[in-house]
């Protein structure tokens, strides 16, 4: 929702924003813009769009500067516009502002401030602080400025202030919206995310809510909102520029697809040992683990994809490791009161550690004397310093908006934490518990097998590019899986309707609706139902819908079921829906690019949900 960048060092400042701005455009892409200090004062460009409008729209621009802000905006106050797309300025074109989050009291800060004199160009919440910060240095140095507009905000931010009246810093802060500061060789930067910086430096300041940076070229003076000097050591962050690039491949999602083999692996890298003895986790997390009680239970939250994880989560964990588990959506457990105690485990999934319903739910448990447990893809990210403790997924960098190899790293957890439960709780035989350890090993190896479906994915797309309804149907484990499925081909390709069901809740309704030639796609991998997933598959042929069937390797007997069939490496129940969640994200792929969807940028969507 939104990226902000910050940069003061050296010319030419212009590309550095641009750069910063293409790295971030998964978090927005309706409007993008930058203000600029260029020796005669702040120059401000912005364009409706894409970044490309704004990069064609300062080529030839003879003038650069040292300090700038770039913004790209995924609109929440005010239609993507021009005048409303960042940065804002106040009245006098002298300070400018770039945010991401929502002034919830931006109506009636505005109507103060207008009766005051001051004039609002925008639709924008964000105006507001522009023209607060404006009123406020008539009577006091732009910092403290900066501070008392601060403390006026209600709602969430992450906000940079450029101003002419001091062109040798930037101003940032933070309140439940991503900021980072990243700190290079003579120059500085402020990021909403780690890849917007990390061509120029890896190491990296991760500030606190309620924190202010005075930010130049040597380096940043942190404080509280309450004026406190607060002293935090920078961090180097493991990610490498390469992890945030497409290395040819023609979409992120494609490169992140085909990633996935290697995310798995990174998950499980030295948490389980060799030879699948021993899991081990690190101390802070093994130290949490085992304060569990045996009364404890889990309650899951998390929103789209990672809310598919934790579905998966919910029946493994119940099936092996014995513990009760609700999975609930973020945007619903916060606001649902939910019931919580000391023995409750509130685990949140979430690949970007900021999506505001998820940050919510955590503090809400927490207020309730739930602990907290979180898989989380982002180091220092705001939910992975919240709870308690934290399992990592180690997929690296994600930029498509689509999420993929987050969601089977995700899976990689959940496989550790259950058996990890299993055998502190023991509730499998050792025997089993070794089988299912030595399964999980493999997982890397069945992801790859897996990605050998895309040949014949690439045909069956072309069959099915110009259907505009799909069904993606699956029961048990995969249930989470059609739900997945059909995610990420909306998701991706907005003129096509694709919904998840139950496959045994199609004749409570949805069944009405299947016609001649209707798609839907089938898990029906190994399980102990396989034969009663066959009978729903029949029901939909009866109906003269088409059925694509996803089925392991080396069932003969599916394909006289199927329409067209899809043959994934045989595995326990548990693991597939890792498995043939790589089918399912190259179909929709496919069927993307076919219909010449944009496919990285799907429109309405933004990659880090953190507003409400
Ligand atoms: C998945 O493809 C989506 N982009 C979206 O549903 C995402 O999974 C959701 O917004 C949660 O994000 P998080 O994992 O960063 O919390």
């Amino acid at each position: 929702m939104c990226g902000i960048i910050g940069y003061i060092g050296k010319p030419p400042v212009i590309e550095t924003i641009l750069d910063g701005l293409a790295r971030l455009e998964y978090r927005g892409y309706d409007s993008s813009g930058l203000a600029v200090l260029n020796g005669q004062g702040l120059y401000v460009c912005k364009r409706v769009g894409k970044l490309q409008g704004l990069r064609e729209a300062l080529k030839g621009h003879a003038f650069d500067g040292h300090i700038a802000v770039g913004h790209n905006r995924w609109a929440t106050h005010g239609s993507p516009s021009e005048i409303n797309a960042h940065p804002h300025t106040d009245c006098s074109g002298s300070l400018a502002i770039v945010h991401n989050g929502i002034v919830e009291n931006y109506a009636e800060l505005k109507a103060r401030l207008q009766a005051q004199g001051h004039q609002f160009r925008s639709e924008t919440d964000t105006e507001v602080i522009a023209h607060l910060v404006e009123e406020q240095a008539k009577r006091a140095p732009l910092a403290e400025a900066f501070r008392s507009a601060l403390k006026e905000l209600r709602g969430s931010y992450a906000v940079v202030l450029l101003s002419t009246s001091e062109p040798q810093h930037l101003y940032g802060a933070r309140s439940s919206s991503p900021l980072i500061v990243g700190l290079g060789k003579g120059e500085a930067f402020f990021a909403s995310d780690v890849p917007a910086i990390l061509a120029r430096t890896r190491r990296v300041i991760y500030l606190n809510d309620h924190e202010m940076v005075e930010l130049s070229s040597a380096g940043a003076k942190i404080t509280t909102l309450d004026g406190r000097a607060v002293t935090r050591r920078s961090s180097l962050v493991s990610w490498d520029l390469a992890s945030a690039q497409k290395e040819g491949f023609a979409h992120f999602m494609l490169k992140e697809i085909h990633e996935q083999p290697a995310a798995a692996e990174q998950t499980l890298f030295n948490r389980l040992a060799q030879d699948a003895g021993q899991l081990a986790f690190d101390r802070r997390t093994s130290g949490f683990l085992s304060r569990l009680g045996a009364h404890e239970r889990l309650v899951i939250i998390a929103c789209g994809t990672a809310y598919h994880a934790g579905l998966v989560g919910e029946y493994m964990l119940e099936e092996f490791a014995k513990i009760p588990v609700v999975v609930d959506l973020a945007s619903e457990f916060r606001y649902r009161g939910p019931m919580l105690d000391r023995d409750t485990t509130v685990l949140a999934i979430t690949q970007s550690g900021e999506t505001a319903d998820t940050l919510a739910g955590i503090r809400l448990a927490k207020t309730q004397g739930a602990k907290v447990l979180a898989i989380c893809n982002v180091m220092g990210s705001s939910i992975a310093r919240e709870a308690d403790a934290v399992l990592y997924t180690h997929a690296g960098p994600e930029i498509a908006v689509a999420s993929t190899k987050a969601y089977t790293s995700q899976l990689t957890a959940l496989y550790l934490l259950t058996l990890h439960l299993a055998k502190v709780r023991a509730t499998l035989e050792p025997a089993r518990w070794q089988e299912l350890a030595q399964g999980l090993q493999r997982l890397p190896t069945l992801l790859q097998r897996a990605l050998a479906t895309e040949r014949p994915i690439k045909a069956i797309a072309r069959r099915y590019a110009a259907a505009r309804d799909f069904y993606y149907l699956g029961r048990r484990y995969n249930f989470p899986s059609a739900l997945e499925g059909a995610l990420k081909l909306k998701e991706i390709c907005p003129r096509i309707h694709a919904e998840g069901y139950a496959a045994g809740e199609m004749k409570h309704g949805p069944i009405s609706l299947i016609r001649k030639g209707w798609p839907v796609v089938f898990i029906a991998t190994d399980s102990p139902i396989y034969e009663k997933v066959i009978s729903n598959v029949e029901e939909i042929r009866a109906r003269k819908g088409e059925c694509l069937v996803i089925a392991s390797e080396g069932n003969k007997a599916v394909a006289r079921h199927a329409e067209a069939l899809i043959t994934v490496p045989k595995t326990e129940e548990l693991f597939s829906p890792a498995v043939v969640a790589v089918p399912l994200q190259l179909l929709a792929y496919h069927i993307a690019r076919l219909n010449k969807c944009d496919i990285d940028q799907p429109p309405n969507l933004a990659k880090s949900v953190t507003v409400e």
